[in-house]
């Protein structure tokens, strides 16, 4: 958590949201360029990358692990790659933060080393089910030992020697993939992974781009150990689910018309867009084009009322992140909005299902709450007092809900949105939104 920033905000209605804005770089991509740069031969260049605790508590924790890491300005990082063998151990734990993708990656990435290590994380994360990595990475002869019920924090021991295998994913995770991949980088023989639902790509995609030999289809990543990765520069898009709560702000409020631009469009994220554009809403693509091996396009979003649907199962983990930004949609839409399938919202940095339901009810919401999804009844929206239960993104989605209410929304315990949007206040005020500290 960062000491800037506050721990409560005031949000109400502000004017129509307009202009040209621009939303920090992609927290996924970021992690994983410098976990691959780390471990790379040669120097990665890295623009575009996110200035989020989460991420940068990953850098933090290669820099103990004897990376050297430069930052010449704010989203630039230089990553003197040590090569594949060239991490050294260290006696501190090191601390994932508030950061899922962070430790349940770094699992398997340290489970493949010479060395022991340590994974900690902050009172969220320590909350956060981690047997989905232990266990397959298990089956590959990893040695991992948790708190009871597979709860950080992690201790790994090294000089394992892992062997490749093939494994079905036991839930739909890229965070689970990528573990068990970067752990195939160090194993005998092929990993093979397969999803009985696709996820995000990053970690094919880039360990494609820095040279490693992989063979990759949705729902499906294979390669062998034994290889090398060789530096390379990559440009960070826009974080998709950064600009999900600007996306949501202008569908809603009247008279918006906002531009956003350089927006990571991986299929594997924009699930979103599909859900707004059933329920009504009007967001075109602009100038697509490739950033970094990544789709990207300026996103224009009118205001366009909207209608509920039932979100279709199928497209959950391609919007995983952006359910507390729908559950607003869904709020001010007219009619029921149904999301089910959609169980993994229940470990996420909070109980997404509970936490964004207890929010909407405390704003005057009807909302029936199911073990893998609700149903949100459209309605007005009143003042109140919200807890985002430290969840960067149930802080972010209320704010967004009150510009649709009533009355003023006190929204608590808003510290870790500088986990994955710093700046968020200064860019929503400057695009239209009232919300201050
Ligand atoms: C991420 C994968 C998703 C997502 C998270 C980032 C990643 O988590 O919710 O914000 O970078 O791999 P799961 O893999 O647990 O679904």
């Amino acid at each position: 958590m960062s000491d800037e920033v506050p721990s409560s905000w005031i949000a109400a209605p502000g004017r129509a949201l307009t202009g040209t804005i621009r939303v920090p770089g992609d927290k996924s991509v970021s992690h994983r360029a410098v976990m691959l740069g780390a471990i790379a031969e040669g120097t990665t260049r890295i623009a575009g990358f996110l200035e989020g605790e989460d991420t940068r508590a990953t850098a933090r924790v290669f820099a103990q692990l004897g990376v050297r890491i430069e930052a010449p300005s704010a989203g630039e990082r230089i990553v003197h790659g040590v090569g594949l063998h060239g991490l050294r151990g260290t006696d501190g734990a090191l601390d994932c933060g508030n950061a899922g993708t962070g430790m349940r990656l770094l699992a398997g990435l340290l489970a493949a080393q010479a060395f022991d290590s340590t994974l900690i994380g902050d009172a969220s994360l320590s909350k956060r089910p981690m047997r989905r990595v232990i266990e397959p990475l298990a089956t590959m002869g990893a040695r991992i030992d948790s708190e009871p019920d597979g709860l950080p924090p992690l201790r790994i021991h090294g000089g394992a020697g892992l062997r490749g295998v093939e494994t079905t994913t036991p839930v739909a995770s890229a965070q689970v993939k990528s573990a068990l991949l970067l752990a195939g980088l160090y194993a005998t023989g092929e990993t093979i992974v397969r999803e009985a639902h696709p996820t995000r790509d990053y970690a094919e995609r880039m360990l494609s781009a820095f040279g490693w030999p992989i063979e990759f289809a949705p729902g499906f990543a294979r390669l062998r150990g034994g290889h090398r990765l060789t530096a390379i520069d990559v440009d960070v898009p826009a974080d998709f689910s950064s600009a999900a709560f600007f996306i949501v702000a202008a569908t809603l409020v009247p008279g918006s018309e906002l531009l956003i631009e350089a927006v990571g469009m991986n299929p594997r994220r924009t699930g979103l867009l599909e859900a707004l554009r059933a329920m009504g809403a009007d967001i075109r693509e602009q100038n697509r084009r490739e950033q970094g091996g990544e789709p990207v396009a300026d996103l224009l979003v009118r205001h366009a009322p909207l209608h509920g649907i039932d979100v279709p199962a199928a497209i959950v983990p391609d919007m995983i992140d952006e359910f507390p930004a729908l559950f607003v949609a869904a709020a001010c839409a007219r009619g029921r909005t149904r999301v089910s399938g959609a169980a993994e919202l229940r470990v996420k940095e909070s109980d997404r299902i509970a936490t964004m339901a207890a929010g909407l009810r405390a704003l005057g919401i009807r909302v029936e709450e199911a073990p893998d999804g609700a149903l949100i009844e459209g309605g007005r929206l009143q003042g109140g007092a919200i807890d985002s239960h430290g969840d960067h993104r149930i802080a972010m989605s209320f704010a967004v809900a009150a510009q649709l209410a009533a009355g003023e929304v006190r929204i608590d315990d808003v510290a870790n949105v500088a986990t994955s949007f710093p700046g968020f206040v200064a860019l929503a005020t400057g695009a239209g939104m009232a919300l201050r500290d």
